[in-house]
């Protein structure tokens, strides 16, 4: 069981998400569990506020270390976290290996950036990983926690149906995937490679690493040379 915690300003903003596919049945399963923080509950003020003006004056707002503290902590005590992580543009590229290393933990924590980022005092002393998304800025971190929790939660042995499907995905052996076909043999004169209706395996499984290789050289040359 994968406990992941949500700490964020905006909690509704990803029940859509939580709410519908794989993630929902994993939770149903008893596998995965996802749970949502609104910071706001931890405001040391009477109107909840959760951000400040920052230091030596600058424009846009920073998360206050208070709450986000306070969350932390009321949290901490109640189980041990294998991680804290934050997503922001800055942090470590998110990756395939990440997503692997992460399903194997018990209980994540993950703190959406939001405004300038949040005081730098709570990623000095709470934090232990940081996470990017992409070298692009979003307007906050729910996004980027949505696209952790979800490669991480089909990772999770039965969350997805096809085991073997999730071991072969783009990435887990460093190439892309081989082009995949289905019925009909033929359409409108395209026809699927013919090695993939021999039936002979061997054959098949040279042909798609054969692919996967080239595409990777095409399309992702950056993959191989990582491997060097
Ligand atoms: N918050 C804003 N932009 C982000 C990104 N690219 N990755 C993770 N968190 C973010």
């Amino acid at each position: 069981m994968t406990r992941i915690d949500i700490l964020t300003l905006f909690p509704n903003m990803m029940n859509m998400f939580f709410e519908e596919s794989i993630i929902k049945r994993a939770q149903k399963k008893g596998l995965a569990e996802v749970v949502f923080h609104d910071l706001h509950d931890y405001s040391l003020t009477r109107y909840g506020s959760v951000d400040d003006y920052p230091y030596g004056g600058s424009a846009g707002m920073v998360m206050a270390v208070e709450p986000v503290a306070n969350c932390i902590e009321k949290l901490q005590q109640e189980r041990q976290y294998d991680e804290v992580i934050y997503t922001a543009p800055d942090g470590e590229m998110f990756s395939q290996p990440i997503a692997n290393e992460l399903s194997l933990r018990q209980n994540l924590m993950v703190l959406c950036g939001h405004y300038k980022g949040v005081d730098e005092r709570i990623r000095e002393h709470f934090v232990t990983q940081e996470i990017s998304i992409g070298d692009y800025v979003l307007t906050g971190g729910e996004l980027a926690a949505a696209v952790i929790c979800d490669a991480v939660i089909r990772l999770i042995p039965g969350v997805i149906g096809d085991e073997q499907s999730a071991l072969s995905d783009s990435f887990q052996d460093g190439l892309v995937a081989p082009p995949e076909y289905t019925r009909p043999p033929e359409f409108r004169g395209w026809k699927v490679p013919e090695v993939l209706l021999s039936g002979n395996h061997a054959k098949i499984e040279q042909w798609r690493y054969e692919q996967a290789v080239a595409r990777t050289r095409e399309r992702r040359p950056g993959l191989l040379r990582d491997e060097e």
